[in-house]
């Protein structure tokens, strides 16, 4: 069975064909560098770019699949979360596509598809229950996930997501966008206690706007005294991520207690990090499995959406409504 997932939440338009959960094509144009000079995605930039490059995303992802549209069983697409005109230009696309061609139709939560990544290509059991992270640039969430059809919010940030506050310490330092991967290359762990920061934590929720602008005074007064070395904001930004991916490891593990699983699933941007990477496979024991995805399904695409959307519409055994609407928040 040939799956066609399609991805517009935010600035990737992506496409991608599964046979089964196998991805035999992952196309995605991204609009990243055309948001760089404003430090953030603009909603209306995504908009316009969705719509110039879905038709091209589409055949080239078809090309590289060797499949035509007609071989295509089933079309799914994120509806939500998402910024809500580049959602809006993915889904009505893929129903347009499904109505035209008379093929099922499946509606996809983008942030449940980023814990779908290290089950494509059969690379894990689908085994329930397990704990979910999603950790991405719009969205710092831990789920209870007794099956994908049933999944419970555990915890989540309170105010902004750990990507958007990597990119926003990045800009603060004068680092490219996005500011996630350049933190990430200048991390030093013989650096990260020089500074003591701190971040929100209530419970399985966090709250990582503090920390944020606490970097952002500490560069102030670092200024004044011209203190502000290269090796200063090694140590500052160093600090930074060490306390940020402590607290959400440490959250990630007292979940995992309390709910008694024995398996965490991650998922979303920021999981490409190589330090959130070694300190959560750092917890793998006897009692606790960790599934990290490849690196390539970690940021957005349309392999993820079509796992889950071929997933639930085998599991659930309908489709979703071609009047499905897209909706910013879950
Ligand atoms: O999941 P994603 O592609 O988009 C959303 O759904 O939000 O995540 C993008 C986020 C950005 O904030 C980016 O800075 C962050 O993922 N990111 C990283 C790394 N690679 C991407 N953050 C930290 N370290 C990285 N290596
Ligand atoms: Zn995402």
């Amino acid at each position: 069975m040939y799956t066609l997932g399609i991805e517009t939440s935010c600035d990737e338009t992506s496409c991608a064909v599964l046979k089964n959960y196998r991805v035999i094509s992952n196309v995605t144009i991204s609009s990243l560098k055309e948001h760089a000079k404003y430090g953030g995605v603009i909603p209306e930039i995504a908009t316009r770019l969705h719509l110039k490059n879905i038709d091209k995303v589409l055949n080239c992802a078809l090309k590289e699949a060797k499949v035509s549209l007609k071989q295509i069983n089933l079309i799914a697409a994120t509806h939500s979360p998402g910024l809500i005109g580049a959602l809006v230009v993915g889904l009505n696309f893929a129903e347009a596509l499904a109505l035209s061609l008379r093929k099922p139709f499946i509606g996809v939560n983008h942030l449940h598809a980023h814990i779908f990544a290290p089950f494509l290509n059969n690379a894990h059991p689908i085994e329930f229950p397990f704990l979910g992270l999603v950790v991405s640039g719009g969205h710092t969430e831990i789920y209870y996930v007794e099956d994908f059809t049933r999944i419970r919010l555990v915890g989540k940030t309170r105010d902004d997501a750990c990507g958007e506050v990597f990119d926003k310490v990045a800009k603060t330092y004068g680092l490219g966008y996005p500011g996630g991967p350049h933190i990430d290359r200048l991390f030093k762990a013989s650096c990260k206690n020089d500074f003591s920061f701190k971040c929100g934590k209530i419970g399985f929720d966090f709250s990582f706007s503090g920390i944020k602008t606490a970097l952002v005074y500490k560069k102030l007064e670092l200024e004044k005294q011209k203190k502000l070395t290269r090796k200063t904001v090694v140590s500052l930004l160093s600090s930074f991520q060490e306390e940020v991916l402590e607290t959400i490891v440490a959250a990630t593990c007292e979940a995992a207690s309390k709910f008694k699983v024995r398996k965490i699933v991650c998922g979303g941007g920021v999981i490409a990090n190589r330090s959130l990477r070694r300190k959560l496979t750092s917890k793998i024991s006897a009692d606790l499995r960790v599934l990290m995805p490849p690196l390539e399904y970690t940021t957005d695409n349309g392999a993820i959406v079509a796992g889950l959307g071929f997933y639930l519409y085998n599991r659930k055994g309908k489709e979703s409504p071609l009047s499905l609407e897209a909706r910013a928040n879950q």
